[in-house]
């Protein structure tokens, strides 16, 4: 906590306003309320170092818990949006470069089978993202879901492609049952080469 203290985190901005078959209105509000989680973050930070210098650290101070474990879900919401938003482009190509698409096959036996896979975790019931990472312990790539912004990430591992599918993330230009057209248009915007680079 004392590291985080320090830190006061700005947001960052793209050079885009609108994508394929997401709305220039989608994507202002989105970043919107990707600074809110920028914003809430610092807000935290700065109230827990209060709480600290106050009255120190106690676990048993049912206002240090709550800020505590909200501490999880603003900074990784920050976090998260900022993988999300770098790894688009208005210029999406559609086709992975192939670096990448030799390590999803080395992982995932076909390109097509992680494809598949990783719309099928985006298409899951309940607000979260969709991950592809590497595990850093072996280069190895898997998909993986989390929950809200938080839950059940797999630790250490390394995001390499980030897909939003909170309902805010296309509902203003797809109906709540129209997910696997948002998780379409979300592909046809993929920036390989920013999700390439984040390959070790
Ligand atoms: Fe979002």
């Amino acid at each position: 906590m004392a590291l985080l203290t320090k830190a006061t985190y700005t947001p960052k901005k793209w050079s885009y306003t609108s994508l394929q078959g997401i709305s220039e209105r989608t994507v202002g509000m989105h970043f919107g309320l990707y600074e809110g989680y920028v914003k809430n973050t610092n807000l935290l930070n700065e109230q827990l170092s209060e709480l600290i210098a106050s009255s120190g650290s106690k676990g048993s101070d049912p206002k240090f818990a709550e800020l505590q474990r909200r501490l999880g879900f603003e900074y990784s919401g920050m976090r998260l949006h900022e993988y999300y938003f770098d790894n688009l482009t208005p210029n999406g190509t559609g086709k992975a470069g192939s670096k990448l698409s030799a390590a999803i096959s080395a992982s995932f036996g076909e390109f097509e089978k992680w494809k598949s896979e990783f719309f099928a975790i985006g298409g899951m019931r309940g607000v979260g993202w969709a991950i592809l990472y590497q595990d850093p312990t072996n280069g190895w790539l898997t998909n993986a879901w989390v929950t809200l912004h938080q839950e059940d990430a797999l630790v250490g591992f390394n995001p390499v492609l980030v897909m939003d599918v909170w309902e805010h993330a296309f509902l203003l230009d797809y109906k709540p049952s129209e997910r696997g057209k948002y998780i379409e248009a979300f592909y046809a915007n993929i920036d390989w080469n920013a999700v390439e680079a984040r390959l070790k």
